[in-house]
């Protein structure tokens, strides 16, 4: 079939991908900033959005109709998951029924703060791949002493569990029983355990930023739609981290 012929106008996709008006997105084809396929586009080119490559700045646009991605701020008492055996208040209750999604990742039960939530599954897998996934920041409150000694193992590393050491974490004290984390792995509890190894008993837990996405207005328990830009932001320290392209 000849996509000249049958496809969508490339600037009525990117446009309704959220890039901007079909003006702009004009502007932005003839500045040779748009690729299909990697190739630079040409202004009234029609692709097909199920088989076309469509990049912005080299950053894949995502131009499937139906896609969405949430970001929730989740209290404490919520459970990260589909059903809960208990009865808990799940994750899915804070965002709309249909269409269906997921997490990207966890959080445990008593930690708070962001997590995503689409029916991406690409994205949700280029954001998890366990070994380089994208920096997640936490603030912790801790009880213990905050040594200049426990910073440093934590930012070197400690051995969560026999053979597992986490890899090199930032760390930051502001003051008093705070600390900034900023790690790359997910492993179970990974901070918490962090903590414990050097003597330190998280009491709060709250995640502050998903690689390029923060939000200190989010009221905990609300969501909202993350921007194009936010979700093109994520793919693209996703694909930095693992090299990978994210095809949408
Ligand atoms: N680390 C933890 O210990 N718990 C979380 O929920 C996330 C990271």
């Amino acid at each position: 079939m000849n996509t000249e012929l049958t496809g969508e106008r490339l600037q009525k996709v990117l446009a309704r991908a959220g890039i901007g008006s079909r003006r702009v997105c004009d502007e932005m084809i003839e500045d040779g900033r748009v690729t299909v396929n990697g190739l630079v586009a040409r202004l009234g080119q029609r692709v097909d959005i199920d088989h076309d490559l469509v990049a912005v700045d080299e950053i894949p646009v995502g131009v499937l109709p139906g896609l969405v991605y949430y970001l929730v701020n989740k209290p404490s008492g919520v459970v990260v998951t589909a059903v809960d055996p208990e009865g808990r208040p799940t994750i899915l209750e804070l965002v709309p029924n249909e269409p269906r999604v997921f997490s990207v990742g966890r959080l445990d039960f008593a930690t708070e703060g962001l997590i995503v939530l689409t029916n991406d599954g690409e994205l949700a897998q280029l954001l998890t791949h366990p070994s380089h996934g994208v920096e997640k920041e936490y603030l912790a409150q801790v009880t213990g002493e905050v040594t200049p000694a426990a910073i440093r193992a934590l930012r070197e590393g400690v051995e969560i569990e026999p053979g597992v050491v986490t890899q090199p974490a930032k760390v930051a004290h502001p003051g008093g029983d705070l600390l900034k984390i900023v790690i790359h792995e997910g492993r179970y509890r990974q901070v918490r355990r962090m903590c414990e190894e050097v003597g330190l008993t998280v009491t709060r837990l709250v995640r502050t930023r998903i690689g390029p996405v923060s939000d200190t207005q989010l009221a905990p328990g609300s969501y909202r739609d993350l921007t194009h830009l936010e979700v093109r932001a994520l793919a693209g320290a996703a694909i930095v981290k693992t090299g990978r392209t994210h095809d949408r």
